[in-house]
């Protein structure tokens, strides 16, 4: 490879760290963003005039397909649908490098026992790894997109016939290293892989649901690094370790989030066999407010913490949400949002949702940045969240969401709830606070209810 093609690698390399640096404040991401993108387009163009791989008719044909079907995905898709798409995405990460790593098997032919046992290690290890992240990656898909069961899928011995099959690569792994010719042994890896992709990630499930989808984009990373190795592609090394290493931190910051270490999300099964509510038999009362009891309520309020969640995202209320706490500032109040780290589907889903509605991001506040300060708030206003104010989380040993960390929305002095039903969360798991006696729950869809306090507040 010629100096300046590696040159040229090296600043691509460069644009993509600085743009992970720039991507982790929301005031500096989009351009954090165009770093990154251009960094990737500098490294397309400099490979494609580099390697004469395949003919260029080829490469054109396909970065033509590639870009249409992308563009018709991206412009498809709906917000509450992102999470899917990200988990999709990831996931075609992976069946790349599955496809690089055996094209490129192929193409050494005859040649392959001269290959050195880097690249054949590598090449086994990119199929494995990429299976398992383009499976994986689809049944997370499928469980965010509900086509299959959320609650975590246990059976007996799952983890000493993962382990198994486990061994069973490895052995497949050592012999194809030994003796290259043996092809059919990288499609043993591909078999056992396929199975491992899928019974990897159904034991994973409800809340742990923000973990597997940091993990599978860590794995899509690595197998990216894979085929860096394969290709001896310094860019794509360096390009898949970043992703691979990002993503493990973003999958330990989940981690964080949930108070569960990484090997009890993966193999405890958590949730698994839990019902809600079943052993609830006393007969609960709640109280249905109007807007205008709320908007009674809001007009004397000098501080409020506005808590987003899931509910937001599906009714796209984050423009109307914004012009109620612009009006509520014009009169004087406090108003703030607080942002638990796996509110909504996908990692920082409300920074992007909010953002969309250009609120201004000195309001945006983490959650033990502000978690202190609801015992001093009038008005703790859920919009659309759930899970991630559930007292559940704190008291009830058997609950799936027991250790996370939640707001405390409940030691505000009042707590205003906004959502369709008395339904529960992604957990499956009841809450409490509907019913407390503090807490106003205004039943509808987020758009239409804060619409009409907005309405109310004018007039
Ligand atoms: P959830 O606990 O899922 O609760 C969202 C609530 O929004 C629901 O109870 C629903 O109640 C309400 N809702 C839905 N549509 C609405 C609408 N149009 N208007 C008003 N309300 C509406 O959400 P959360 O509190 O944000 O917690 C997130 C959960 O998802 C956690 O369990 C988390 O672990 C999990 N999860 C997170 C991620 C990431 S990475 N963030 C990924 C996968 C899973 P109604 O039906 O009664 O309206």
């Amino acid at each position: 490879m010629n100096v300046m093609a590696n040159l040229s690698y090296l600043v691509a390399s460069v644009l993509f760290i600085l743009g992970l640096k720039l991507l982790s404040s929301p005031k500096t991401a989009r351009r954090g963003n165009l770093f990154a993108a251009l960094g990737m387009l500098l490294a397309i163009v400099v490979t494609l005039l580099d390697r004469r791989i395949i003919d260029f008719t080829y490469i054109l044909a396909g970065l033509l397909v590639g870009t249409a079907l992308g563009l018709w995905m991206a412009k498809k898709v709906q917000m509450t649908s992102m999470p899917q798409m990200v988990g999709v995405l990831n996931g075609f990460g992976g069946g790349a490098s599955t496809l690089v790593a055996y094209a490129e098997y192929l193409r050494m032919g005859e040649t392959a026992g001269a290959a050195s046992l880097d690249v054949l290690i590598t090449i086994g290890l990119g199929i494995l790894i990429g299976t398992v992240t383009f499976v994986g990656s689809m049944v997370a898909a499928a469980k965010l997109q509900g086509m299959m069961r959320s609650a975590p899928i246990l059976y007996p011995m799952q983890k000493q016939i993962n382990a198994a099959m486990l061994f069973v690569i490895l052995v497949m792994g050592v012999l194809f290293a030994m003796d290259p010719s043996r092809g059919y042994l990288l499609l043993g890896i591909l078999f056992f892989a396929t199975i491992l992709g899928v019974t990897s990630v159904i034991p994973i499930g409800g809340a742990d649901m923000p973990v597997v989808i940091s993990l599978m984009n860590s794995y899509s990373g690595l197998a990216g690094a894979m085929t860096g190795f394969i290709l001896s592609n310094n860019v794509l090394i360096i390009s898949g370790t970043l992703v691979g290493t990002s993503g493990i931190i973003l999958t330990q910051i989940m981690c964080k989030a949930m108070n569960r270490s990484l090997g009890n999300v993966l193999f405890a099964g958590v949730g698994a066999d839990y019902q809600a509510g079943t052993e609830q038999t006393e007969q609960r009362t709640v109280i249905r407010y109007t807007a205008e009891d709320a908007s009674f309520i809001l007009e004397s309020a000098q501080s409020v913490i506005i808590v987003p969640g899931y509910g937001l995202a599906v009714a796209q209320a984050q423009h109307v949400l914004q012009e109620l706490a612009n009006l509520l500032m014009s009169r004087g109040a406090t108003v703030r949002y607080a942002i638990h780290p796996v509110a909504g589907r996908m990692p920082g889903h409300m920074n992007v949702l909010l953002a969309e509605a250009n609120v201004p991001y000195d309001l945006l506040m983490e959650m033990e940045q502000i978690n202190d300060d609801f015992q001093n708030t009038d008005v703790a206003l859920v919009i659309g969240a759930n899970d991630v104010i559930n007292p559940a989380a704190r008291t009830k040993k058997d609950s799936p969401l027991y250790g996370m960390p939640i707001l405390n929305v409940d030691y505000a002095r009042t707590v205003m709830i906004v959502k369709r039903s008395l339904g529960s969360g992604f957990a499956g798991e009841d809450n409490e606070l509907f019913y407390d006696k503090k807490t106003m729950m205004l039943f509808g869809d987020a758009k239409k209810m804060v619409t009409e306090l907005v309405q109310t507040l004018k007039k």
